[in-house]
């Protein structure tokens, strides 16, 4: 596990935009697994702005994000779909149909979380997963449980997570109480994790995630047994490190 700490959000998102650019530099066709929330937005304009200066294109690469809430029609302003355009695929040259995400309005939601693993598989293994993690532990939507889903999936939202998701809603009966997922088993199978960590409110959670013992428990701790996890962490979220 490669553990970097920054003083500066900055850097931070600096860090993380060169990961994904240096990758899609060296492997133009590489497969990126993305997120979303609120973690990824520095890192998303990190990399706007240095696809705006040329240093990089998209145009052979594809991705796949990990979750959509079940319900939410695409175009909602809250919507994952939306929230990539917003940050992401709007400013980049990666073609919209190399960009996926799970169809959380699918009449069959059971064919549509299989069919995203078979187009996961098809393009060959996910390069670069990127994480956030939620103060529950969760990655993905894979909620703390005693049994963790290996592939794509409904999942039931915890209500700590629909309360954290609250913030971008007018209230929290509009948040989806349900979700589409990859699961723990496609997230592991990424050749390399990039986990992003920020704020005091996520020190408790990181240090359970990093040096806790592997539990489903906490969804995150099972990054422990992956050959290939950077973390990136603000000097706030990492304050119970040693
Ligand atoms: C988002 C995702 C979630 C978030 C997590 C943290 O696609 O899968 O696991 O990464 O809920 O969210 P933020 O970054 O908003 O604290």
């Amino acid at each position: 596990m490669n553990v970097l700490v920054f003083d500066d959000n900055e850097k931070l998102n600096e860090a993380g935009a060169n990961i994904i650019v240096s990758l899609v530099q060296t492997n133009p066709r590489a497969v990126l697994g993305l997120a979303t929330g609120g973690t990824p937005v520095g890192i998303y304009e990190q990399v706007v702005r240095m696809y705006k200066q040329g240093l990089v294109s998209f145009r052979n690469a594809t991705s796949y994000n990990l979750d959509e809430y079940v319900g939410l029609p695409e175009d909602h302003p809250e919507s994952y779909h939306t929230y990539m355009r917003r940050h992401l695929f709007d400013h980049i040259d990666l073609p919209a149909d190399s960009a996926h995400l799970p169809n959380g309005n699918a009449t069959d939601p059971d064919a549509e979380c299989a069919a995203y693993d078979e187009m996961i598989e098809r393009s060959g293994q996910i390069d670069l997963q990127l994480l956030g993690i939620g103060h529950n532990g969760h990655i993905g939507f894979n909620e703390p449980d005693t049994d963790l889903v290996r592939g794509t999936h409904v999942v039931t939202l915890a209500e700590e997570t629909r309360k954290a998701n609250a913030r971008y809603f007018d209230a929290i009966d509009d948040v989806p109480k349900q979700a589409i997922t990859m699961g723990i088993g496609s997230i592991l199978k990424a050749k390399t994790i990039l986990l992003v960590v920020r704020g005091a409110d996520k020190a408790e959670i990181a240090k359970r995630a990093l040096t806790g013992p592997i539990t489903t428990d906490v969804p995150a701790s099972l990054l422990q047994t992956h050959p290939r996890l950077t973390v990136l962490l603000d000097r706030a979220a990492a304050r119970h490190l040693s």
